[in-house]
């Protein structure tokens, strides 16, 4: 059996990671060996059968006995020891969650579901470097991958509404603080029916500015409000998330003549599913229950809601969807500026097809 080491996995990605893999029955192929940066010699996690004590993430040596690693353990540790254990002349695979790798030439972005050609033709060269995608990348291309897949897109302009979690783990506790806190700083004027909306206005602003206000990790208010930078600045203007949309996308599905993608990135109030409104120019006007089969049959998870009020607020939210693989995409219409241009509105979880999912298939795949 091929021996699998774990790094990361017990962090937040790492955490859904594992879920998903017990779900799948996926240890069952594999001889799963865990890593860890701090216990070392420690007890891995209860996967239901006997494992060996946890080894050293640093250790060069420890990790070339491995012919897989996953890492979800972020890009500093990628940093720290992929170069050095290739180096050290080990050939196995590198499937990370991080995006140091991910534009490298000899690594390829995984979202099977979208480019399994793309992850075959590589295997087939002898590439051993397989990098999840970005979160909001991959549930874009999940959502209007059939799109792609036909050839229909001339450009896509896409406005995200993206959840805490893409933040970390700490920036979602600090969401739910700062809504607690808002909350807090009118209590009493709440449980007043009486009371002037105005005046609770002005102190949740208040708060929301203070400087007691929790915000140590976002360093700004998110609950009650918006932040519209994700990620560091570039010289052209865009943020790295935006710039992250062309340049992935085009990767993803190995395009050399690129796509054009760009919009703005914004972090919203939500947990952890990341929304997006699309504007797609299509390079043909194909009528809309056309557009709406091939965008519903280019996977199994992506799902077509029809562009009905009641159907959308009940499906197609990140409440209706947190926790699920399910990629539900909506408000398909027709823009005003011609028959061309496609709206669209999907929703989809940030840790699942954004992070864990495509990592626990790439080991699949390897497998065979
Ligand atoms: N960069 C993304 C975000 C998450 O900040 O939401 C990781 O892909």
């Amino acid at each position: 059996m091929k021996k699998v080491g774990f790094v990361g996995w017990r962090g937040m990605v790492g955490s859904v990671l594992m879920g998903r893999m017990l779900e799948e029955n996926d240890f069952a192929g594999i001889d799963p060996v865990f890593f860890t940066t701090s216990n070392v010699g420690g007890q891995g996690p209860d996967i239901g059968r006997d494992i060996p004590a946890l080894k050293d993430a640093m250790s060069i040596s420890e990790l070339a006995e491995m012919d897989a690693i996953i890492s979800c353990q972020g890009g500093d540790y990628t940093k720290a020891v992929f170069a050095d254990l290739r180096a050290s002349g080990w050939d196995g695979y590198w499937i990370d969650a991080a995006s140091s790798l991910r534009m490298a030439d000899d690594a390829i972005i995984i979202l099977d579901p979208v480019n399994l050609d793309v992850i075959q033709q590589g295997l087939e060269k002898g590439v051993k470097n397989f990098i999840g995608g970005n979160c909001t990348v991959s549930l874009m291309l999940m959502a209007i991958g059939g799109l792609f897949r036909e050839g229909l897109v001339d450009w896509v302009s896409a406005q995200t509404y993206q959840a805490a979690s893409g933040a970390g783990a700490q920036n979602m506790r600090e969401l739910i603080s700062q809504m607690g806190a808002i909350r807090d700083a009118v209590a009493p004027e709440l449980a007043d029916e009486r009371s002037n909306i105005l005046d609770i206005d002005r102190k949740v602003a208040e708060a929301m500015r203070s400087e007691i206000f929790p915000k140590e990790k976002f360093g700004h208010a998110l609950a009650g409000s918006l932040l519209p930078w994700i990620d560091t600045q570039l010289e052209n203007g865009q943020s790295r998330e935006e710039w992250k949309g062309q340049a992935e996308t085009n990767k993803i599905l190995g395009r050399s003549s690129p796509i054009a993608i760009d919009g703005t990135c914004v972090r919203i109030g939500a947990m952890r599913c990341h929304s997006q409104a699309l504007t797609i120019k299509l390079n043909r006007d194909l009528p809309l229950s056309e557009i709406e089969q091939i965008i519903g049959s280019a996977n199994s998870w992506v799902d077509v809601v029809p562009n009905d009020r009641d159907e959308t607020l009940k499906r197609l939210t990140p409440t209706a969807v947190t926790g699920g693989l399910q990629v539900p995409v909506g408000r398909l219409r027709k823009l005003n500026m011609g028959g061309e241009y496609l709206s669209a509105f999907t929703v989809g979880d940030q840790l699942l097809w954004g992070a864990a999912e495509p990592l626990r298939r790439m080991l699949r795949i390897l497998l065979g």
